[in-house]
């Protein structure tokens, strides 16, 4: 038969490796794709950078908080961010450490931002969580973890600052089971805090690696006690040791023990201690990163569940940002491989428009730096400039069609009318809004009723920022004016006929978003309730596109 022939045929029955393509799993295996969430000043900032110190990406530390400080040197037209000092833009550092890569996705601090930070989480495969052992859980850690839950994210947690006065270890575990409602099983345990800071026990090695303050480059040596009953450690660190020693015995018999299953849903968070500024628990957390943190998941996509180590390219589009040169007005999309191999150059199929783009300048993010990639595997970030070619929450394919869901969009909590100082430019006005609506910097709705357009944004920064690039990039002076509103939600019907209805009824505070998708505006929470009219309307507060 044929079957016979062809396997029969020396060259058929062993097809060469490069046609065939090698197996990318390894590479996948090795991918370690992290963001690092926490309240505004826990240490996010010093942590980054003393983990890329660890893992070998820069020799002294000082570049990322420089960066901080001075990334208008990048972004021209984001002169708000150096006004204020504020992190805007969310950047991608690549680091290899070990055998694992690691892609350490930032995000902007400022929770004004925060929705560009919910969609940098749907792009990883774990969160390092850090909480300042002063300030225990803090708001924005809070809205953090529901979004990293959502998706059920695995999280590490880092309590930073044990060198100053902060809370009892032992209430700041209670209060994270509490509040975050986290199973906690403390990997390491502090001795002492503040001046009597002596360093962490590590609990299941049982050892203690003594403190040492060292700033900006890494220790060479540190010193190690073995085990609880080490007579050094009594003698000198007396009072702190047996209150750690106590609390440990406490800690270990009350904990869950650690169940990785647990870990990898979401359920239970390995916790460390240390202080980042003085590189003191940093390697332990590094380790736990590459050791316990997956490798990249399936996805699902719309048509079908999509794996990783699968040998065609696939990706999704997280984030978009306009190019920080504003002399020309690409934009870069921030693409998460999701399967397969990226190679410079590929021609890759948009699936919502089914246009082709090409890579040839796409780039990697080593080490914060901006350099040509060549290539990339399921986990990594790539950045494709584009011309508006690519949106928020696109998938890019060398060919099928897929569509991944799950890219988050909140509903706005404040609102603003936003009207054009000159008539004759109400079309700039127009395209700049729906360029940053679609770029996800702020959401613009179209009344149903007709009228000035609305923005609705998560934080009153957005529309600072949107103010000024509508200026600078579309040469539009728009004048936000107030709006009654305060409230918004997505409305959907199993009932397209009731739909209908519903809009035709409250006409007058429906609008319309980028994806023209209708939503019911409101100024009180009170006018949220759905009367028992409506059957089968409901709202949601968070829209996912698809
Ligand atoms: P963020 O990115 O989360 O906003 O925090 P960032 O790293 O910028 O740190 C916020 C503040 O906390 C900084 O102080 C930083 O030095 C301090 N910090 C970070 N890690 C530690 C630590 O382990 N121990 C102590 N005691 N402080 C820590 P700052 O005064 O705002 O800035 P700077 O003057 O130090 O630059």
């Amino acid at each position: 038969s044929q079957d016979t022939l062809v396997a029969e045929s020396p060259l058929d029955a062993q097809p060469s490796p490069a046609a065939r393509g090698k197996s990318i799993l390894p590479e996948v295996e090795r991918r370690r794709t992290f963001a690092i969430i926490s309240h505004p000043d826990a240490g996010k900032t010093t942590l980054t950078e003393k983990l890329l110190l660890f893992a070998g990406a820069i020799q002294i530390a000082g570049s990322v908080k420089a960066r901080k400080a001075s990334r208008h040197a990048t972004s021209d037209w984001m002169e708000i961010e150096k006004q204020r000092g504020i992190s805007v833009a969310s950047s991608v550092m690549q680091m290899e450490y070990g055998d694992c890569v690691i892609n350490l996705l930032d995000t902007p601090g400022h929770q004004d931002f925060s929705e560009d930070t919910y969609r940098v989480l749907t792009a990883v495969d774990a969160a390092l969580m850090v909480i300042d052992a002063g300030n225990g859980v803090e708001p924005q850690t809070l809205r953090l973890l529901e979004v990293c839950r959502a998706r059920n994210t695995p999280i590490i947690t880092f309590i930073n600052k044990l060198d100053s006065e902060v809370k009892d270890p032992l209430d700041l575990v209670d209060e994270i089971e509490k509040v975050l409602k986290l199973t906690v099983v403390p990997f390491t345990w502090p001795v002492g805090m503040g001046k009597r800071f002596a360093g962490v026990y590590d609990i299941r090695n049982d050892q203690i690696r003594l403190f040492r303050s060292g700033k900006d480059r890494l220790e060479t040596e540190s010193e190690t006690l073995q085990g609880f009953d080490h007579p050094e450690l009594a003698d000198r660190f007396g009072a702190e040791f047996a209150q750690a020693e106590q609390e440990i015995e406490l800690i270990t018999g009350a904990s869950a023990e650690f169940d990785k299953e647990a870990f990898l849903n979401g359920q239970q968070t390995p916790v460390f201690f240390g202080s980042a500024i003085n590189n003191f628990g940093v390697k332990e957390v590094l380790d736990a990163l590459a050791e316990l943190a997956p490798a990249p998941k399936a996805r699902a996509a719309i048509q079908r569940v999509v794996h990783p180590e699968e040998q065609a390219f696939s990706g999704v589009v997280f984030k978009v940002q306009a190019n920080m040169d504003p002399a020309h007005r690409d934009r870069i999309a921030f693409v998460r491989v999701c399967s397969g191999k990226f190679t410079r150059g590929m021609q890759l199929k948009i699936g919502r428009t089914g246009k082709s783009i090409r890579t040839a300048s796409a780039m990697s993010f080593l080490s914060q730096r901006r350099e040509l990639l060549e290539e990339a595997y399921a986990g990594d970030i790539i950045g494709i400039p584009n011309h508006g070619l690519l949106q928020l929450g696109d998938t890019l394919t060398e060919g099928e069609k897929l569509q991944y869901t799950g890219l988050p969009f909140f509903a706005p909590e404040i609102f603003q009318g936003v009207e054009v100082a000159d008539p004759m430019r109400a079309k700039q006005l127009r395209t700049g809004l729906m360029q940053l609506g679609e770029e996800g910097a702020i959401q613009v709705f179209r009344p149903h009723d007709g009228g000035a357009l609305l923005l609705g944004a998560v934080g009153t920064l957005q529309f600072e920022v949107v103010a000024h690039r509508l200026k600078h990039e579309y040469g539009v002076e728009a004048r936000l004016v107030p709006t009654k509103y305060r409230l918004a939600r997505w409305v959907t019907a199993e009932d397209p006929a009731e739909l209908k209805q519903f809009i035709d009824f409250n006409a007058y505070r429906i609008a319309y978003d980028v994806v023209e998708a209708p939503t019911f505006l409101a100024s009180y929470q009170g006018e949220l309730v759905i009367s028992e009219r409506w059957k089968t309307i409901k709202y949601h507060a968070l829209r996912e596109h698809a």
